[in-house]
């Protein structure tokens, strides 16, 4: 069965689907996007992915092309049309549309451009032990507005190459100060040297993460406290734990970083117990399926 994309109103087999070539996402990076997680036919944190597209339309002035309402349809109906029922992922993203190329914005008559794609993805992994990966770590090379999640992913995209080319999932970006951000698309979080469970505080140096947010209401019921502060490369590497958080990696462990093991190279007791809270916040979040 051929896969099935959403563009400006029309679901089309992927290989139709076009954008055109003006189109400001291609020319200029112009645009936003989200990635939300199905479970079984459950979108996870749905509402906070929704918020924070409305939240990086907001910030870039780009109208959004349907309403919250409609938005919600249609990523239903592709995941209807995709037949995605058990584990997938769907991608939204929304430009400021096409238009004769020039830097500034086109006229207020300009239609934003919305694509909607699904894709099936592996079964939520169930041994949190072989969900564990290495990272390397490597220098921060964004822009200042980290907080959008806008579709400019070069820095991104250029750091993941260089973790895999290395053997590894992840790079940890380190800013100018020698303090960790976040991944190259994920957030980190470490229990550091003293046992405190850590993770850089929102602003604009880091995406406001979907899975950071969920997994941050979910600490209390586990009786872990967070302390919301930066910390640097030093202390990442004599963390007792490391893992890392998004949408796609849910809660996943990290093992070595930049080629030496974290503590003994074995998944740690806290980022054990998350990963099994957030599992089961997957597993049971409220159905917004239709
Ligand atoms: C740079 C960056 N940080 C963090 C995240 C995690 O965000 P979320 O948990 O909403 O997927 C992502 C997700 O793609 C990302 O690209």
């Amino acid at each position: 069965m051929s896969r099935i994309a959403y563009v400006n109103g029309r679901y089309l087999p992927l290989t139709a689907a076009q954008v055109r070539v003006e189109d400001r996402g291609f020319q200029f990076g112009d645009g936003v996007y989200e990635v939300v997680h199905l479970h079984r036919g459950r979108f996870t944190d749905e509402d906070k992915h929704l918020d924070r597209l409305d939240r990086s339309l907001g910030e870039l002035r780009i109208t959004r092309p349907v309403s919250r309402a409609a938005l919600a349809g249609i990523i239903r109906e592709v995941v209807e049309r995709n037949r995605l029922h058990a584990n997938g992922l769907v991608y939204i993203q929304i430009t400021r549309g096409a238009a004769r190329r020039e830097h500034v914005f086109p006229a207020a008559r300009t239609r934003p451009t919305l694509v909607v794609t699904a894709r099936a993805i592996p079964a939520f992994p169930r041994d949190v032990d072989a969900w564990a990966t290495a990272i390397i770590t490597g220098p921060d090379q964004r822009w200042d507005r980290c907080d959008i999640k806008s579709v400019n992913l070069l820095p991104n995209v250029l750091a993941k190459q260089a973790a895999r080319e290395a053997g590894a999932f992840e790079m940890a970006l380190v800013d100018a100060d020698g303090m960790i951000t976040e991944c190259a698309s994920s957030n980190l979080w470490i229990v550091d040297a003293e046992g405190r469970l850590r993770t850089r505080p929102l602003g604009h140096e880091i995406l406001p993460g979907c899975t950071r947010a969920a997994l941050a209401e979910l600490l209390a019921d586990e009786r872990v406290t967070l302390s919301e502060t930066a910390f640097s490369l030093e202390e990442l590497r004599r963390a007792r734990e490391v893992f890392i958080t998004s949408a796609t990696s849910f809660v996943r462990p990290v093992i070595a970083v930049d080629g030496d093991p974290v503590e003994d190279g074995k998944v740690g007791p806290v980022t054990r117990r998350l990963f099994a809270a957030f599992t089961r916040h997957v597993q049971g979040a409220l159905s917004n399926a239709a």
